[in-house]
């Protein structure tokens, strides 16, 4: 996969992004921080925040489904069924069967894949600052207006 030449800007958050209660509601947000397409999500009671657009080919995120996977909680991205864990942005796959043991559940690393970034609240207010992470993750590629390019080759 081609890296994208768009570097990740020194964060200048936190940014406000909602109302716990609002949030909550919505259990799925979008938002745009500094030009980059963040998912704010919310499930049972903790925050989540990454990058909207999946790793792979840049699918939206929003409606994946979460499943705890390897005792890890993933987004499952509806585009192709890759799995992203929320804490972290690391990509899961089964093994073969060869490789598949009791501690993994059969599930594998693929390493980190999805930026994700960091959620905070204060008096009710839900804010997030964007990852500062130097280095290329690959749903980086997916950001800014060769991203948007990207996409829509997928
Ligand atoms: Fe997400 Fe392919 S775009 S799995």
């Amino acid at each position: 996969m081609e890296q994208s030449t768009e570097r990740l800007k020194p964060a200048t958050g936190p940014h406000l992004v909602g109302r716990r209660e609002d949030l909550v509601k919505a259990k799925r947000s979008f938002r745009t921080l500094e030009g980059r397409d963040v998912l704010v999500l919310s499930h049972q009671g903790t925050f989540y925040a990454m990058d909207y657009h999946c790793y792979h080919a840049g699918g939206p995120l929003q409606n994946g489904d979460i499943e705890e996977l390897a005792g890890k909680l993933c987004i499952v991205c509806p585009k192709h069924k890759y799995k992203i864990c929320l804490a972290d942005g690391e990509g899961l796959y089964k093994a073969p069967s060869s490789q598949a043991s009791e501690s993994t559940s059969g599930w594998l690393s693929k390493g980190i894949k999805q930026r994700v970034h960091t959620v905070t609240e204060t008096d009710g207010d839900v804010y997030v600052t964007l990852s500062r992470v130097s280095g290329f993750i690959d749903s980086d590629y997916f950001q800014g207006e060769k991203g948007k390019i990207a996409r829509e080759k997928f």
